[in-house]
């Protein structure tokens, strides 16, 4: 199967992948609650579809977004542009992007830092965000936990929009600690119905990992809290099936 994730996915993803957006506004509001006003640059990593760079602009925050998928970046740039809102945004690979100039806040948001093939990649996505930050910039990110993939990615879950239908099917791969889920997209053309299929993969680390790789980038400070209690409405998620992170840059 070729693959090429969040290639079609990115073209619906906003019309179906919603939800996350109000527990993760209200987990910026604690977590970067004293950290937000006091920054003038940032970027947000695996960026897609270009939103929270959307939010996080609109307070006045010069912002770029930088995310490997070539039509995650057409659409946030397209809806920067339709917003009247200055978003950078940067086709790269959040193992060695580079930005312009240093910045003080990273962001990498629903789970995107999982995304990296391999289980290694994490020491140089953390690498390459270190060196994005300036001294004392912080990284605030969230992961999918080992938990989430045994426990929710086996199960099909199905959701329908005017015109296209998903279906996403997966599981735990416990020789790779990788999650992997099956994207089946009906998409109407006409009288017709389209099918086409993206994988996307998610890597697994324990907190320790993901503390290891931080401490050896440079980061000193590191925080973590359960994503749990942020999230609200449909869906219902236990503890420790997602964590969020904080971490500084060293001065
Ligand atoms: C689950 S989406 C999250 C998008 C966005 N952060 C949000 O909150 O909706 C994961 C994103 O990671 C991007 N991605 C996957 N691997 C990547 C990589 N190696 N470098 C940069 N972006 C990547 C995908 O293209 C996709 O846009």
């Amino acid at each position: 199967m070729p693959n090429q994730p969040y290639r079609l996915l990115a073209v619906y993803y906003d019309q179906f992948f919603e939800a996350h957006r109000a527990w993760l506004e209200g987990a910026r509001r604690k977590i970067l609650g004293h950290i937000l006003p006091r920054t003038s640059i940032a970027c947000d990593l695996a960026c897609g579809t270009g939103t929270t760079a959307l939010v996080l602009a609109r307070r006045g925050i010069k912002m770029s977004g930088v995310d490997a998928s070539t039509s995650m970046c057409r659409i946030a740039r397209k809806k920067a542009r339709r917003a009247g809102v200055n978003v950078q945004v940067l086709h790269a690979d959040m193992r060695n992007f580079r930005l312009p100039e240093p910045v003080d806040l990273v962001t990498c948001e629903f789970d995107a830092l999982n995304h990296v093939p391999r289980k290694q990649d994490l020491d140089r996505v953390a690498q390459a965000v270190a060196r994005a930050l300036r001294p004392g910039g912080h990284f605030f990110f969230d992961v999918n936990t080992r938990r989430a993939f045994k426990k929710f990615w086996p199960s099909t879950w199905w959701g329908e929009r005017p015109g296209v239908a998903v279906c996403m099917h997966g599981g735990y791969d416990r020789h790779r600690d990788k999650g992997w889920s099956d994207v089946e997209l009906f998409i109407r053309k006409g009288k017709l119905w389209q099918r086409a299929r993206e994988r996307v993969e998610e890597v697994a680390w324990t907190g320790a990992e993901i503390r290891r790789s931080l401490r050896s980038a440079g980061f000193d400070k590191i925080r973590a809290w359960d994503e749990a209690p942020f999230v609200r409405g449909e869906w219902k998620l236990p503890a420790g099936c997602r964590t969020i992170y904080l971490a500084r840059k060293a001065t």
